[in-house]
């Protein structure tokens, strides 16, 4: 059976004190000891905020996952951080391949799957983000885009390692813009990730891989985006900042 994940994706957002607090609130209004086994909620605030974090969901189900990673396990690569690193703080999860870092940081789909499997590598679950631009989307070209990138991302990474891969599906013109997909905008694309996954690894373990959705989701679109068959779950932005709405957002999926 595969697991609903709700994740927070808190970008470069809180600092010591106002991330202890929403993390506090957040346990508070998800009820954190009642969590089903069935739903994991992820909280993935900036790296330094982390170990602070951690710290407030001690002992919660509530689990812990990084923005991003490096691929390496140490060296000199000044300014970045290990997989060991991140478990040693905690770190059950890790988003990669995020569009912002693909855009602005010039991300490339081979440096998404060295990093994704690093992290499947490490024994952590990576976020693997796919999604197209609203200039794809309008060619007609979203299949083929999140085809490639979801196969490249997956180089590597074998039957026996997927069940641990959660996939969002992110389209970039619905992040931080309010304009959400609709539900079945996005549970088409949903259905053709998990019909890809059906080919590389077969239908069982297709079934068990939670496929999520990210852009835009706030506590008034949830209901509608999760009651469709294959989306598992929400990678949320703005509105993980805000206890309330992240709450209801949790709500909705379990
Ligand atoms: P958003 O961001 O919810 O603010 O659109 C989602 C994301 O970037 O993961």
């Amino acid at each position: 059976m595969r697991k609903t994940v709700i994740a927070g994706n808190w970008k470069m957002n809180t600092d010591r004190s106002s991330g202890a607090e929403l993390a506090a609130a957040v346990m508070h209004g998800a009820g954190s000891a009642n969590l089903p086994e069935h739903a994991d909620v992820v909280l993935c605030p900036p790296f330094v905020v982390i170990p602070i974090v951690a710290n407030a969901v001690a002992g919660s189900r509530i689990r812990i996952g990084a923005q991003n990673v490096h691929d390496q396990p140490r060296g000199a690569f000044t300014g970045e951080i290990s997989t060991g690193m991140l478990h040693s703080v905690g770190c059950t999860h890790v988003i990669v391949g995020h569009s912002e870092r693909r855009l602005m940081f010039a991300e490339s789909d081979y440096d998404v799957c060295r990093k994704a499997n690093a992290v499947v590598g490490a024994n952590l679950q990576p976020i693997i983000c796919v999604g197209e631009t609203i200039a794809e989307r309008e060619q007609g070209r979203t299949l083929e885009v999140v085809r490639r990138q979801l196969r490249a991302a997956l180089d590597g990474i074998f039957e026996f390692s997927i069940r641990t891969c959660i996939i969002a599906y992110e389209p970039i013109w619905a992040i931080g813009t309010g304009n959400t997909a609709t539900p079945g905008q996005a549970q088409e694309v949903h259905a053709f990730i998990r019909s890809q996954l059906r080919e590389m690894y077969g239908s069982a373990a297709a079934e068990d891989v939670s496929v999520i959705y990210g852009g835009s989701v706030t506590e008034t679109n949830a209901c509608d985006l999760f009651a469709q068959p294959d989306i598992d779950g929400g990678l949320v932005g703005g509105a993980s900042l805000d206890a309330s709405a992240f709450t209801e957002i949790i709500r909705a999926a379990i």
